[in-house]
């Protein structure tokens, strides 16, 4: 949990590229990396032996493939993801309980089995690229935010360990749930790095100070000019945070 977090095991690199290659030669330039994200994309691409080839360099997988299908389907993949070592995976709250609740148990029984660790489950409420008039089109109420708490506690009932959510959700949701309930952020910009698409964003140390379990990072690191720096750049602001948090000197 977050206490036992060092700064460098809260940064979840995106690796959104689009091969292999691409993918090991970022892992192998951030050796204080610990936890890569693997997407649809670059999965489709490349497939679980890439899971395979990022664990071998002794790096923690999060598997973001945000399932959302029947129980027994959505079980099934956890199971194989499982099987894999993957240490964290997403999939959409809005997929129901009996799917979370099987996805659970399905976490349990694989690990178990296979000797591995036991993936966290993070569930996705609401997608932020959703607009208003979006949501209204697919049955939402226009108010994402009570839509996000409703599916967050449904979430944390059927077994989720945690959800990803938006730098502007999360002072909601922290409030909410308090500890305990792992609080995943992406749209994270640290001052010296372009918005680009991400609307509202937040810094690194603010969003750890907001209460974010774990950060999710792509292009401030992954299109930097030294992505090994750009990483370690990161890991310092967020070690100076702590340590204020802590009421220390931030060095
Ligand atoms: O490059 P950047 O830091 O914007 O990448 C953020 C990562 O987090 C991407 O992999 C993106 O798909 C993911 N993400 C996001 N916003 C969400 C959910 C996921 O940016 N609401």
């Amino acid at each position: 949990m977050k206490e036992n977090k060092s700064a460098a095991h809260r940064i979840i690199v995106a690796l959104d590229v689009d091969t292999r290659q691409q993918a090991l030669s970022l892992v192998e330039g951030l050796p204080e990396g610990q936890v890569f994200k693997i997407g649809l994309r670059l999965f489709t691409a490349e497939g679980p032996s890439l899971l395979q080839d990022v664990a071998r360099r002794g790096k923690k997988l999060f598997l973001d493939l945000k399932l959302h299908d029947i129980p027994n389907t959505v079980a099934g993949a956890v199971a194989m993801a499982a099987r894999q070592g993957v240490a964290m995976m997403t999939l959409h709250a809005s997929g129901g309980r009996e799917m979370m609740l099987r996805a659970a148990e399905a976490a349990v029984e694989e690990a178990e089995a296979s000797g591995v660790g036991r993936p966290l489950l993070l569930g996705v409420t609401v997608l932020t690229s959703l607009k208003d008039t979006e949501l209204g089109e697919i049955g939402m109420p226009a108010d994402a935010a009570g839509q996000v708490l409703r599916l967050a506690h449904l979430a944390q009932d059927a077994g989720m360990d945690g959800i990803v959510c938006s730098p502007q959700e999360l002072a909601m949701v922290r409030a909410e749930f308090g500890e305990g309930f792992l609080v995943v952020t992406p749209g994270i910009r640290p001052l010296w790095a372009a918005a680009q698409d991400q609307k509202r964003i937040m810094t690194p140390a603010a969003a750890l100070a907001g209460g974010a379990d774990y950060l999710v990072i792509g292009r401030p690191i992954i299109a930097a000019p030294s992505p090994g720096e750009a990483f370690v750049k990161i890991r310092r602001e967020l070690d100076g945070a702590d340590a204020d948090a802590h009421g220390k000197n931030g060095a």
